[in-house]
Parts: structure tokens; C-alpha cells; sequence
């Protein structure tokens, strides 16, 4: 399973990448909306591509198809290697449809069931970003949302790629990898937070300590 940074925080995205972990960055309105709204979005965006390298994928906010398009369009002009993302709504699913016969690569968001994630995959998504955490925020169980995507995908053979998306704790990032999700895509806290362990931390100071009492 690839690691994704899901962050529009250029500091934060250029120390996860630095880590050397990293292949991709996915970005939606709410993210860029944190950051400072004197930065010009698209100097933003490129500034966070140019960091990782890998996927960047850029949302639309148009909800018609046509808006979606010219925004892709303009996307696409800024970098021609970003990854369109497009919400799940009808217009939505034309417009994937539409860049899918033009080889464009889309990230069809907001799915949050394996049969929305399935239409998804019909309609040409090089990506299907399953939302984990806001499941579990309703009492909904996004393991088996997942794990259903998964099998689907396994009975199937389906081409696009999985993202495992709204991830809020290792653990989410544990049972992602199990479930088989292509990629997880995750805050930098929680990148940290599965990175740090204490008895790492006081496993490396004992060795520390006993290496001061070697001749080297
Ligand atoms: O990529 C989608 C992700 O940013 C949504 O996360 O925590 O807002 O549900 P969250």
C-alpha cells in the first residue's frame, strides 16, 4: 500500500516527503482552506507538487460538468501531470467519464459505500477515495465499507485504484493495509503519530547510552 500525505500544508508536506516515504499528495477545498489565504492557490499547488513529485491530485468546486471540465483544463495547465479529483455526484461521474476517454486521470471523492465506489470505477476514476473516518463519525462501520470495496475489487478485477481517505489514527492505516486499499492517503498528525513509538524511542537512548562505554 502507497503512502499519500493528505495535507495542503506546504511545511508539512515537504517534511513528510523529506522522510523519503512519501509518493503522492491529495489536497481538497477544506485543506487549502487552512492555509494562508494571501497565497495564491496555484503557486500553493505547484510549490506542493514540485515537493513530493508523485500524484498531486487538485479538486474542482464546480458542480456541473462543464465547470469541472474548464477547471481541469486550467489544472492541467498549471502541471500536466495532476489528478483531477471530482466529487461523487452525477455531473461528477459525466465528467470523469469525459477525461477518462481523453486519458486524463481523475480521483473520484466523498464515496463512502463499495457500490458508490464500484459506479465510480465504471465511469473511468483512475482513483476511488473511500472515506474512513467520517463513517466511523456516524456509527457507520468504514472497515466494511472498505472491505467490501476490496473484495469487490478482487472478485471483479477492477482497474482504478483504491485511496483510503479520512484517515484519523494508525490503526485506521493498519486495517487499510490489511483490507488491501491501493493507497492510504493521511494527515501528516497521524503519519507522525505511526512513526513514533516509545519503545523505539527508549530502545535507541539504551543503545545510546551503552555505546558511550565502547572504545570506538
Ligand atoms: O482526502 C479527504 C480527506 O481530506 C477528508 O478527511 O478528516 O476531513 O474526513 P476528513
Amino acid at each position: 500500500m502507497q503512502l499519500y500525505v493528505d495535507s495542503a500544508n506546504l511545511t508539512e508536506i515537504q517534511h513528510a516527503a523529506s522522510l523519503g516515504f512519501i509518493s503522492g499528495v491529495t489536497t481538497n477545498p477544506s485543506l487549502l482552506a487552512k492555509e494562508d489565504p494571501s497565497i495564491d492557490i496555484r503557486s500553493l499547488i505547484l510549490d506542493i507538487h514540485k515537493s513530493v513529485g508523485g500524484h498531486t491530485s487538485v479538486e474542482v468546486i464546480s458542480t456541473e460538468t462543464d465547470g469541472m471540465l474548464r477547471e481541469a483544463d486550467e489544472i492541467l495547465k498549471w502541471f500536466p501531470e495532476a489528478t483531477i479529483k471530482i466529487p461523487f455526484i452525477p455531473a461528477g461521474l459525466t465528467a470523469v467519464r469525459k477525461l477518462a476517454d481523453q486519458n486524463i486521470p481523475t480521483n473520484v471523492t466523498l464515496l463512502f459505500t463499495a457500490t458508490q465506489a464500484l459506479i465510480a470505477a465504471n465511469a473511468g476514476a483512475t482513483y476511488v477515495s473511500l472515506f474512513m473516518g467520517r463513517l466511523d463519525d456516524i456509527g457507520t462501520d468504514s472497515l466494511q465499507a472498505l472491505n467490501d470495496t476490496c473484495e469487490i475489487w478482487d472478485t471483479q478485477g477492477l482497474e482504478s485504484l483504491i485511496i483510503a481517505a479520512s484517515i484519523r489514527t494508525p490503526i485506521h492505516l493498519l486495517e487499510c493495509a490489511k483490507a488491501g486499499a491501493h493507497i492510504a492517503t493521511v494527515p501528516y498528525k497521524v503519519l507522525m503519530q505511526s512513526i513514533k513509538h516509545p519503545l523505539t524511542d527508549a530502545g535507541l537512548a539504551s543503545f545510546l547510552k551503552d555505546a558511550t562505554k565502547l572504545k570506538m
